[in-house]
This record gives C-alpha cells, structure tokens and sequence, in this order.
C-alpha cells in the first residue's frame, strides 16, 4: 500500500483564498480591515523569516499587517508597554508575539499579558483553560491546522483511536484536546512511554510532534492509519541539507493510508490558521 500524500501547500493556500474571500466582503459591507500585529524581539534568523512569511500572507489576504521589530535588549517593560497599546488599539484585532524571547524575558508573563480575545496563537491561560474545558477559545494555529487536514480527509473522527507523540503546550497538548473535543480515544506519549512503537501501532491517527529526525519508522505505523507529521527538522546527509519530520517518511508512506510530507504538509498551514484566528478575532470583536 502506498499512502495517500496529504498536500498541506494546496490546503492552504484554501484555507487563505476563503478568508480573502471572507475579508472583501468584510470591509465592503463595514468598511473595516482586520489587522494583525506581529511582534518580534531580537534577531534570531529562523523568527525572522517567519515573521516575514507571516507580514507578507497577512497583507495578501487583505488584511492591515502591523510589524514592531524589536532589538534584543529591549526591557520586559517596555514590551508589556506595547502589549498594553495593542491590547488597547482598536485596529488590531490579533496580536503573535513571536517566540522564543531573550532569556531576560518571563514569556509566561508576557504571553498572558496579551488580550486574551486578541491572543491568536491561543497560548494565554485563558485560552489554554478555554479550550481544556470546551468553551470557546482561540485554538492554537499548528494543532487546528492538523485538525482541519484530519477532518477533511476523515470526515467524523469519532471513536477513531489517536496517539499523540509529543506533549509540548504548543502542539501536543492542544493537538490531543482538540482531538478528544472530536471524539478520538486520545494517548498522549512521550520521551518516557514505554514501549513506544507498540503504543503508535494502535494509532487510527498518529500525530508526531517531538523534534527529532526521523524517529518513528514505518514498522510503528498501523496499516491504513493517517500519519500527521508535525516535525521540521534541519538535518545535514551526504554533505547536503535537508528538511525531515519526525517519521521516516519512506518506510512510513508505504504502511500508512495517508501522510503528510515535510515540507509541504503541516508547515504551510500554520500561517494559514493564523490568519483563519485573526478573521475569527475580528468577528468576535466587530461581529
Ligand atoms: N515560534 C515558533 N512557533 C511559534 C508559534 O506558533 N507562535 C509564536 N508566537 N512563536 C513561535
């Protein structure tokens, strides 16, 4: 059996295509734009190339794109000073303080300083809570980008077993609430499960989320199962650099009946949910 490729490119490009569509008729029927503010401190090269991505999407779908590039030593003060004035400014409607945060910086604090109404990365407490106990919540953007790749290819997920391997606050988590929200019987797994491969094999959906190359091979991979590959990891083979996830994708895709590739898979769709929140953070707030 060869799987199903999952083209997360084409998704989202779908996903962008109905929030533009979504945002003309906003701004024609109440004259007002959508705006998200971006915030990143310091010069960390990979943070500013997704900051980039992000400015450059936001303005494409239509919506006001408001950048503030920090320098690094910037104090925790004058941050929560600028959270302030965009939790206060009624043309932003999202706010995404890029992470990580210069090690003088509590990003607790920080991030839970953020309007939790404007929080589109879904990472306040409030929201985290929200979601913990099924109330309306902002969802963060990689877990509900997974989420609506599974629903499309699965339609219901109800009853269907799903292992989530990786238990951060930004994917792991959310990944399994939301996954139990739709009904799937959920495990979380981790660095310290025991017997890992024999706890993936009962996966209908194996959800890999823990940042090393080409851990789960395909012999972990239940025949027929969805494989959702969260990792992007920079790896050097044959003295040429390449991007893998976190599951052997060749010995994966011959077991499974649908995967995601990276790149291409889950990647191209966060930035797609951003903006999917930001549309949803100006509704809530204007609607
Ligand atoms: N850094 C890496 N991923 C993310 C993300 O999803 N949100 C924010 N704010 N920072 C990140």
């Amino acid at each position: 059996m060869t799987a199903k490729v999952i083209d997360g490119k084409a998704f989202a490009a779908r996903v962008r295509g109905e929030v533009a569509t979504h945002v003309a008729r906003l701004k024609a029927e109440t004259g007002r734009t959508p705006g998200l503010a971006v915030v990143l401190v310091g010069e960390d090269p990979a943070s500013q190339v997704y900051v980039g991505a992000k400015g450059k999407q936001t303005v494409e779908v239509g919506m006001a794109s408001f950048e503030h590039r920090l320098p690094a030593e910037t104090s925790e003060a004058d941050l929560l000073a600028l959270i302030d004035r965009l939790n206060r400014d009624p043309e932003v409607h999202g706010i995404l303080v890029q992470l990580p945060l210069p090690p003088h910086m509590n990003s607790d604090l920080v991030i839970n300083a953020l309007d939790p109404a404007k929080d589109v990365d879904g990472f306040h407490i409030s929201n985290v809570g929200r979601l913990g106990t099924g109330q309306k919540s902002m969802v963060p953007c990689t877990p509900l980008g997974c989420l609506m790749m599974l629903r499309d290819l699965h339609g219901s997920l109800s009853g269907l077993t799903a292992v989530v391997v990786g238990r951060s606050n930004i994917v792991g988590k959310p990944m399994a609430q939301l996954l139990l929200g739709d009904s799937c019987t959920v495990t979380i797994a981790h660095s310290r499960t025991r017997d890992l491969a024999a706890v993936c094999r009962t996966a209908d959906i194996l959800v890999a989320a823990v940042g090393r190359p080409e851990m789960i091979p395909g012999d972990w991979v239940k025949p027929g199962a969805t494989v959702i590959d969260v990792g992007i990891n920079r790896i050097e083979r044959d003295g040429k650099k390449k991007l893998v996830g976190d599951v052997h994708y060749p010995s994966a895709a011959e077991v499974a009946g649908a995967i995601t590739p990276v790149p291409g898979g889950v990647g191209p769709m966060t930035i797609a949910c951003l903006l999917a929140n930001t549309l949803t953070a100006f509704c809530r707030a204007e609607g």
